[in-house]
C-alpha cells in the first residue's frame, strides 16, 4: 500500500471516528437541549395559564368550580399541544381537582375530591403518557403569606418537537458525513500536492538512478525547505559523491588497462627477442658445431698428409729416383705443402675471424668476385651490371672476408635467375661506412623465408646442390667486420642482399 493511500487511509479513519463522537455528543446535547426547551416552554405556558386564573376562593362552591373550569378552559385555549389542564384547590377534608382531558373528542371536564399531593417549587418532568411522551408542569399558586392554596398541573405532548429534534439529528448526520467526505478529499488532494506529488517525483529520480538510465542533472524537490527537502539534497549531495567515486573508479581501471596494454606490448615485445636469440643462438651453435667438425677433420687429414710428406721426401732423396720422377714428386710435395697450408689457414680462421685490413681497389674486387661466380653460361642468360662510382677508389678492408661475402650473394643471386633475368653489384661509400650491394631480379624472398635464411643448413636447393650455410657464415662474417646484412625484397621482384660495414678510404702516402 503506497504512503499515501495509508495516510489517506489513517486521516480518514481519525476523521469517523472524531465525526462519530461529535455526532453522539452533539445528539445527546441537542436532546438534552430540546427537553430542556420543552420543559421550559410548558412551564412558561403553565405560568401563564397560572396568571390568568384567579385562586381566591374561599368556600367550595359548584359554582366555583364551574367557574374555574370555565377560566381553565379560556386560558388553555390559547395554548396547543396539550393533553391535560388540572387545577386543584386546597380544602381541609379533601381537595377540589378541576381537570379538563383534551381527547379525540375534544376537551372533556371532569370534577374530584381526592387528596392531593401539592408541591411548594414549580416542578417539570418528561413522562411516557401510554400516548406518547408528555412534558408534566406543576406550577404552585400560593395566598400572600407564601401558603400554597392550589396548583395548575399541565400536561403537554413533546412528539412534535421531538419530531424537529430528530429532523434537526438527520440533518447534522448528513452535514457531518457530507463535511467529513468533503475533509477527506481536501486532505487526500493537499496531501497530493504536498507529499505525495513530490515524493513520487523523488522515487522516479531514484529509479532512473537505480536501472542505470542517468542521473537527472537536479534532483526535484532539492529546492523546498521542508522534510522533502533535506532529503531531495540529501539524495543529491550522495549522487555528486557517488558520480566523483565513479569517475575515480573509472580513472582507475582506465590508467591499469593502459598500463596492462603497455605492459602486454613490452611482453610481446620481450618475447619476439626471445624467439630472436634463440634462433640466434641455435644458429650459432651449429656453426660451432661445424666449425668443431671441420676442425677436427682438418686436423685428421693433417697427419696422413705429413705421412704423405715425409714419404714423398724419402723417395724424392733416394737414389734410385729418376730426376723426372724426382720433378713430380716434388710437385707433389708442393701440392701437399699447400694442402697442409690450407688446413693450417682454416684451423687458424676456425679459431677466430679476424680481419686484415688492407688497401682493396673496390671496382677490381667487384670484378674479382664476379668472374669467380658467374660463369661463361650463366652470363649468357644473365645481364651483369657492376655499378661502382669512379670516385670510389680505394679501401681498408680484409680482401678475402669481403670477397667471400660477395661471392655467397652472387651465386645465391646465379641460382635464383635460372630463368635470366639482372645481376647488379653496387657499392656506396657514406663516411667511413661502406655498402656492397647485389641485385637481382629472381623471385625474391617472402615473409616466412625472411625468418630462415641466415639460419645454417636452411636451403631451398636440391640435395647436393646448397649446403644452406653460405649466409649463416656471411652473417658472422660481418659481425667479424662490425658491420651488417640488410635484405631488401619485393617477392616476385627480386632480392638485394647489402653488406654495410666500415671501411675508410685508402689516401696512398704523398
Ligand atoms: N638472391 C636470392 N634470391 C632468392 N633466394 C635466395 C637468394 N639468396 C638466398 N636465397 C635463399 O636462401 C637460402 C639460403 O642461402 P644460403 O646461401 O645460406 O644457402 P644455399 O645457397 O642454399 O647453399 P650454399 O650457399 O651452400 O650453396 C637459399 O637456399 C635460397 O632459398
Ligand atoms: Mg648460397
Amino acid at each position: 500500500m503506497s504512503l499515501r493511500l495509508q495516510i489517506t487511509a489513517l486521516f480518514g479513519a481519525i476523521l469517523v471516528v472524531t465525526m462519530a463522537i461529535a455526532a453522539y455528543l452533539g445528539e445527546s446535547i441537542a436532546a438534552r437541549a430540546v427537553e430542556e426547551g420543552i420543559r421550559e416552554r410548558t412551564k412558561e405556558v403553565a405560568r401563564s395559564i397560572s396568571s390568568e386564573i384567579d385562586f381566591s376562593l374561599r368556600e367550595p362552591r359548584e359554582s366555583d368550580r364551574a367557574r374555574i373550569a370555565v377560566r381553565l378552559a379560556a386560558a388553555v385555549a390559547r395554548h396547543h399541544g396539550l393533553r391535560i389542564a388540572e387545577i386543584a384547590i386546597r380544602r381541609p377534608g379533601k381537595d377540589d381537582v378541576v381537570r379538563i382531558t383534551f381527547g379525540k373528542n375534544g376537551p372533556e371536564t371532569t370534577f374530584e375530591q381526592r387528596d392531593y399531593m401539592f408541591s411548594a417549587q414549580p416542578q417539570a418532568r418528561l413522562l411516557d403518557s401510554g400516548e406518547g411522551r408528555v412534558a408534566q408542569v406543576d406550577q404552585p399558586v400560593s395566598d400572600p403569606f407564601g401558603r400554597p392554596i392550589a396548583n395548575l398541573r399541565i400536561e403537554a405532548y413533546v412528539a412534535d418537537a421531538e419530531l424537529i429534534a430528530d429532523r434537526e439529528r438527520t440533518v447534522f448526520l448528513w452535514v457531518t458525513a457530507s463535511s467529513s467526505l468533503a475533509l477527506a478529499l481536501a486532505f487526500t488532494l493537499i496531501l497530493r500536492r504536498m507529499l505525495a506529488r513530490p515524493l513520487s517525483r523523488l522515487a522516479a529520480a531514484m529509479a532512473a538512478v537505480e536501472s542505470g538510465a542517468g542521473v537527472p542533472p537536479a534532483i526535484p524537490g532539492a529546492e523546498r525547505p521542508d522534510e522533502i527537502g533535506t532529503l531531495a539534497r540529501g539524495l543529491d549531495a550522495m549522487l555528486v559523491r557517488v558520480r566523483g567515486f565513479s569517475r575515480e573508479l573509472q580513472e582507475k581501471v582506465d590508467d591499469a588497462t593502459a598500463d596492462l596494454a603497455h605492459k602486454n606490448r613490452a611482453l610481446v615485445e620481450l618475447n619476439d627477442l626471445l624467439v630472436e636469440a634463440r634462433r640466434d643462438l641455435t644458429a650459432k651453435e651449429q656453426l660451432a658445431a661445424l666449425g668443431q667438425l671441420s676442425g677436427t677433420i682438418a686436423h685428421e687429414l693433417g697427419n696422413p698428409l705429413n705421412t704423405i710428406s715425409g714419404h714423398v721426401q724419402l723417395l724424392a732423396r733416394a737414389p734410385s729416383c729418376p730426376p723426372d720422377m724426382k720433378e713430380q714428386l716434388e710437385v707433389v710435395q708442393r701440392e701437399v705443402k699447400r694442402m697442409t697450408a690450407i688446413i693450417r689457414r682454416f684451423l687458424d680462421s676456425a679459431r677466430a675471424l679476424t680481419p686484415a685490413p688492407e688497401p682493396v681497389e673496390i671496382a677490381a674486387l667487384i670484378d674479382e668476385a664476379l668472374s669467380l661466380t658467374v660463369s661463361a653460361e650463366a652470363r649468357t642468360r644473365i645481364a651483369v651490371n657492376r655499378d661502382v662510382p669512379s670516385e670510389m677508389g680505394r679501401a681498408a678492408l680484409d680482401p678475402s672476408l669481403v670477397r667471400h661475402v660477395l661471392t655467397n650473394f652472387i651465386s645465391n643471386a646465379v641460382d635464383a635467375m635460372a630463368q635470366g633475368g639482372r645481376l647488379t653489384v653496387r657499392a656506396r661509400r657514406a663516411g667511413d661506412q661502406m655498402a656492397l650491394t647485389v641485385e637481382d631480379s629472381g623471385p625474391g624472398i617472402g615473409g616466412e623465408e625472411r625468418k630462415h635464411v641466415f639460419e645454417p643448413f636452411y636451403s631451398t636447393k636440391p640435395k647436393g646442390k646448397g649446403t644452406g650455410l653460405g649466409l649463416a657464415i656471411c652473417r658472422e662474417i660481418a659481425a667479424a667486420l662490425k658491420g651488417r646484412i640488410e635484405l631488401e625484397s619485393v617477392p616476385g621482384h627480386g632480392a638485394a642482399f647489402t653488406l654495410y660495414f666500415p671501411a675508410p678510404a685508402w689516401k696512398a702516402a704523398g
